[in-house]
């Protein structure tokens, strides 16, 4: 029941009230925003993370007040349901709150990080990843989380490239699409609906110098043609909420950028969601000398079209000074409530919405499922894997053997670490206890010490085979940890000469938040299963495919550089006008000079990835043969098909991941790439089974913007590829009429 004055005006409101669940949703935006006070229209468009555990009194009485529309981050369960109570039954209005969270990858249950999800380039158990961290979230009244993050990453050194889906803006559109449809669920108004929010928008993965938020220059039509795809299919997919970056774009900050917010988002794509900053980014628009301080800076986010305020309160502090200096109009403020109260009653928040399923940790066996899927094979020297689980002895090596905090990765902050299957409890468990032998060596990633490798090399000669658990700890990972370097930390790179002097096989699991450089070790390793942060369930994924009971079936999302020097270094490049032959792999010294040898290229380096895009090797092989299309050339309305015979010509069942490469036009408006991603299928083949793999091509499928910024596919002719990564394949050629 209400209490004190606010009874009669609820009851007094028209029939078709605000709080009147059949009416349309604008008409109850419109019924609702004519009642509230500015102070009221403030409070919604501020976020606060101040929602500690347990509630306090200060912020009981901040919420009657109206003061924040939403929180972020705080509290726990109880907290929020408290918060909720008084912000529905002890306020003027009643107008209730969402909780917002970074429940990014996984909430109790940690699944892979991003980067290593799309490595399973499968798009329906991410989905179905998606919707299981939605359950968890939900049941602890979790409303909205910030996720996906699909920042395009062509740069390693950038720390966010953990949460990134990679470097191609195809596969990122489908993977982010997918997660959105797994957060949000069939309808927003369910109670197990998370709505979701494609951030940072826009171009934060362009960061220069890998350096987090830095400056990102991106002519508009690399903005449009790669950087802004994934969040129009986001948008496409119905995602609730955009989040603007912290980064300038062409020297105009994302949290201020009209172009970004107002011409594209809402003007060109329609979008009627709602649209919040990073954290403080409204204020750090005068650090970036764009606003000439808090009252310039809420000026301008407010005009360039930002809706709600994160953690920063220059939108309560002085957008009412601003209205009285008329630098602003009401218009504006009440469009940003708008969008706000829209998310609101599409949530479902005002017809007693309430947690859902029962809370605690449940989505296990995808979270395996997803983990092994995520995971790729980069090397294996005659066949070195499985190994057999008829072992006598396995030393496992390696801080990140037994690490529940660094095998979760960046952002799982409602992940419990004693939930954790470490690889080394999963061994344990698989071959008993008394046929593994365990040394961390290394106190962590980053430890220099080489005290403890007389042990590591005691444990591998009584053993049959040594797995070394590589890589970078969690806290190298994510927001502000961009690195200068992406080589193996510590002194990694000795322990691993010290263990392959012994002869013994060296399987390496490397475990990272990015794409590391370790060309040396990986010529001393007999076999490379890169890991990424792969979560709650990681250990019985890494066990089942070190021992075969599954087979590894990932492929990379980003390039792998040889050398830091290569970044940026991305496989849907350019030609050039000398594009370097595949010998064009350095030129030592003495070599004579020759014209030949002028192409782009490093003299002291090959120029090519260490590993490309869309590479992953499997326990068995696969033959390519007869690629084909269904006709010579394509007209506007219709399609064509390209096939490929993919056969299994190894000894295991197994999956192979199919990718459809496309270039072209030949002489058309504008350079493009040597090749794109179209398309990928998942096959799975019996041993010397072979399955026609086939994708259909339509004209929009080969659509692009062109310097005039016009989106269309030109005439001409264009290649096709089937193949197993970014750099092979039998080229087929047809024509767009
Ligand atoms: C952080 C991140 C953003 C996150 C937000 C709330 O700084 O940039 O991705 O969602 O603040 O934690």
């Amino acid at each position: 029941m209400r209490t004190g004055s606010h009874l009669p005006l609820l009851f007094s409101l028209p029939a078709y009230a605000w709080a009147a669940p059949q009416e349309d949703i604008e008409h109850r935006i419109d019924a609702l925003l004519k009642r509230m006070t500015l102070e009221e229209k403030l409070g919604q468009m501020s976020q606060s993370t101040d929602l500690a555990a347990p509630i306090t009194d200060k912020i009981k009485q901040q919420i009657r007040a109206g003061r924040w529309g939403s929180f972020l981050n705080a509290g726990g369960p109880a907290d929020r349901a408290e918060a909720q109570r008084i912000a529905m039954r002890e306020t003027r209005l009643g107008i209730p709150l969402i909780f917002g969270r970074d429940v990014i990858h996984g909430y109790r249950t940690i699944f892979p990080i991003p980067l290593g999800q799309s490595a399973t380039w499968d798009e329906d158990l991410i989905s179905q990843a998606a919707r299981e961290a939605a359950l968890e979230a939900t049941a602890e009244g979790i409303h909205w989380t910030f996720a996906p993050m699909i920042d395009i990453c062509r740069d390693p050194r950038w720390g966010r490239v953990a949460e990134s889906l990679g470097e191609d803006p195809y596969l990122t559109s489908v993977l982010g699409a997918a997660m959105v449809r797994g957060f949000q669920g069939d309808s927003l108004n369910r109670a197990d609906s998370l709505a979701a929010c494609a951030k940072h928008y826009a171009g934060y993965g362009a960061a220069e110098g890998g350096r987090d938020y830095n400056s990102a220059w991106i002519p508009e039509i690399l903005l449009r043609d790669v950087y802004l795809r994934p969040f129009r299919a986001a948008r496409d997919a119905g995602v609730a909420t955009f989040m603007t970056a912290f980064n300038t774009l062409n020297a105009i900050p994302a949290t201020g950028n009209r172009f970004l917010l107002r011409d594209i988002l809402r003007s060109e794509w329609k979008f009627d969601g709602a649209v919040v900053s990073d954290y403080q980014a409204i204020r750090e628009l005068t650090a970036h000398g764009y606003a000439t301080g808090p009252p310039d800076a809420a000026r301008k986010a407010l005009l360039a079209g930002v809706d709600l305020e994160m953690v920063s309160t220059t939108y309560f502090d002085h957008l009412k000074a601003l209205l009285q200096a008329n630098l602003i109009d009401m218009r504006e403020v009440d469009e940003a409530v708008r969008n706000i109260l829209r998310l609101k009653f599409r949530l479902g928040l005002f017809d007693g919405r309430r947690p859902a399923a029962k809370p605690g940790i449940a989505a296990l066996p995808a979270a395996e499922r997803l983990a092994t899927e995520s995971m790729v094979l980069l090397k294996n020297a005659g066949g070195l894997l499985p190994l057999k689980k008829t072992i006598a002895k396995l030393a496992v090596i390696g801080p990140l053997a037994d690490s529940p905090p660094d095998q979760m990765g960046t952002w799982a902050m409602d992940g419990n670490p004693r939930d954790v299957r470490t690889p080394l409890a999963a061994f344990r468990e698989m071959l008993g206890n008394d046929r593994v032998v365990y040394a961390s060596v290394l106190k962590n990633s980053r430890d220099m010490s080489t005290a403890a490798f007389a042990q590591a090399l005691r444990l591998s000669a009584q053993s049959d085979a040594v797995v070394l658990f590589l890589g970078e700890d969690a806290t190298m990972s994510g927001e502000a940890r961009s690195r200068a370097f992406l080589g193996l930390p510590g002194s990694q790179e000795q322990l691993v000469d010290q263990l392959a002097s012994t002869g013994k096989p060296l399987i390496a699991v490397i475990m990272a938040g990015r794409p590391l450089t370790f060309h040396r070790t990986a010529e001393k390793l007999g076999a490379i299963l890169y890991a990424w942060h792969p979560g709650t369930m990681g250990g019985p994924a890494i066990a089942h495919l070190i021992f075969g009971d599954s087979v590894p079936s990932g492929k990379l999302p980003i390039s792998f550089p040889r050398s830091v020097g290569q970044v940026p270094i991305y496989y849907a490049h350019l030609s050039t006008g000398r594009p370097p032959g595949p010998n064009d792999l350095g030129t030592p010294m003495g070599t004579p000079e020759n014209p030949k040898d002028y192409t782009s290229r490093y003299i002291d380096l090959d120029f090519t990835p260490e590993y490309p895009f869309g590479y992953g090797l499997s326990y068995t092989t696969f033959r390519y043969s007869a690629t084909r299309v269904s006709a010579p050339a394509l007209d506007s309305s219709g399609s064509i098909e390209i096939s490929a015979d993919v056969s299994n010509t190894g000894g295991r069942p197994a999956d192979e991941i199919v990718e459809l490469y496309v270039s072209g036009p030949a002489g058309g408006s504008v350079a493009r790439p040597v090749r794109e991603l179209k398309g990928f299928k998942r096959v799975h083949l019996a041993p010397g089974e072979t399955k026609a793999v086939t994708f259909s091509i339509r004209r929009s499928n080969l659509a692009f913007y062109n310097n005039r910024m016009e989106f269309s596919a030109e005439s001409g002719r264009y290649r096709a590829w089937l193949a197993p990564d970014s750099t092979r394949g039998t080229p087929v050629d047809f024509v767009l009429k």
